[in-house]
């Protein structure tokens, strides 16, 4: 599933819509673990089926993170699919020391 999202205002909807349980711009824990470049690395959190954060991995978690992991504390109220590209996009293009 090849994701063309918008960078800019992927950054803005994260902000609104994981910032309040997620350190954007860095890897300490908040609510949850800090986001700052997961594109591409192994889930810190247990019980989720991914060998690593890529697209259809990020797409599945936030289409609804319960159907993936029956138990997590990450509940996200429904988003559109362009939210969802842009927030992958954006995540994507803050890959640190890889
Ligand atoms: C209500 C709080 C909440 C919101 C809102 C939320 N998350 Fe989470 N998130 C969590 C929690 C708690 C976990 C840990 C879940 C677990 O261990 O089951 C988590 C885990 C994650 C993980 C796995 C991290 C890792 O280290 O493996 C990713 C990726 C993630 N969230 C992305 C997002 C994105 C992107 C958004 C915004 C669209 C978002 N989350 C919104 C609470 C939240």
């Amino acid at each position: 599933m090849a994701t063309e999202g918008d960078i800019k205002r992927g950054g803005i909807v994260a902000s609104v819509r994981c910032g309040p349980c997620h350190h954007l711009n860095s890897n300490y824990m908040k609510v949850g673990p800090g986001l700052l470049g997961i594109y591409g690395k192994k889930p810190s959190i247990s019980g989720v089926p991914f060998d690593v954060w890529d697209d259809d991995a990020l797409q599945a978690w936030l289409i609804n993170p319960r159907q993936i992991k029956a138990n997590t504390r990450m509940l996200l109220p429904a988003m559109s699919e362009h939210d969802r590209n842009d927030i992958i996009a954006w995540l994507k293009a803050r890959v640190v020391n890889q």
